[in-house]
């Protein structure tokens, strides 16, 4: 696996596809096929709660507020968490995310109808002339290639509005966060509403820096189905990200902590050249 991801990401950048129109978008584009985690329709369910509180997104709203975003593009949106709580302060919310199961999940949420849901793919996005473009949840990590990342800024600077705002998370890897998942395997067992019980169980298959690989297992106590989600992250550093940045177009106005995990991640806000 990480040798093929090596491989990818030595490729020479390619030229990018110009922005799409939110129809294109709308009608069904998507390269990236989402991990079971998020697309599995018995896995989507129980994303949110394994998921546990979050306490990450009000600084979220903190940063919309500072910035003054009235029209914000939530990126990766997945189950709609964040997505939906902007939208509840008035403002006009666009949410991406490639997984139907997610997005399934997020539209039958209160307040979900205030938000416009598209099934799409970080590398097209749709021309919203944003304030604001957020990636929450360690979206950043999931774009593997040099060339996937580059597409993504560029598709997110063509969504913004010339001096719009993208502002981003992805845990720094001096932290070594996959040491931690090494040392707890689990299982959690919770109830989830609907569902009943599941057991989830974390198991690191590959550290192949800046690549590591984990595997879930779910099992549903009620009918004994077991279901696995196989992922890889890319931990990039610091210095990697403000030079893919500046050769995305982005000028980087702070990277700043994340408050309910200090130490741990990166939050880079950051604004689109004009
Ligand atoms: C860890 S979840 C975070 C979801 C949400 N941002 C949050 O904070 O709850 C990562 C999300 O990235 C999405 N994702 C994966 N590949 C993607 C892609 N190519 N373009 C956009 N989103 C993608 C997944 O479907 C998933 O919903």
């Amino acid at each position: 696996m990480a040798s093929m991801v090596n491989q990818q990401a030595e490729q020479v950048v390619a030229p990018l596809a110009p922005s799409p129109s939110l129809a294109d978008v709308t009608s069904g584009y998507g390269r990236g096929v989402p991990d079971a985690i998020f697309a599995h329709p018995r896995l989507a369910p129980v994303y949110d709660t394994f998921d546990g509180p979050r306490n990450d997104l009000a600084a979220y709203l903190g940063i919309a507020g500072e910035l003054g975003a009235h029209r914000v593009l939530d990126v990766g949106c997945g189950t709609g968490c964040l997505a939906i709580l902007l939208a509840g302060t008035g403002r006009t919310v666009v949410a991406v995310d490639p997984a139907a199961a997610s997005l399934e999940v997020a539209r039958a949420k209160d307040g979900a109808g205030a938000v416009t849901w598209i099934q799409g793919d970080a590398g097209r996005m749709p021309s919203v002339g944003a304030d604001l473009a957020v990636m929450t949840g360690n979206v950043a990590q999931v774009f593997l290639t040099e060339q996937d990342w580059a597409q993504v800024l560029w598709a997110i600077g063509a969504a913004l509005r010339p001096g719009g705002y993208l502002v981003f998370e992805t845990r720094r890897p001096e932290r070594r966060a996959w040491e931690e998942w090494v040392a707890d395997t689990g299982p959690v067992t919770l109830e989830v509403p609907g569902t009943g019980l599941v057991e989830q169980c974390r198991e690191v298959t590959a550290v192949a820096l800046p690549f590591v690989s984990f595997r879930y297992t779910y099992t549903f106590l009620a009918d004994g189905a077991v279901i696995t989600s196989e992922s890889t992250l890319r931990f990039r550093g610091r210095e990697e990200l403000e030079s893919s940045l500046a050769a995305g177009g982005y000028r980087v106005l702070d990277v700043r902590e994340a408050p309910d995990r200090p130490g741990r991640e990166f939050v880079f806000i950051t604004e689109r050249a004009a």
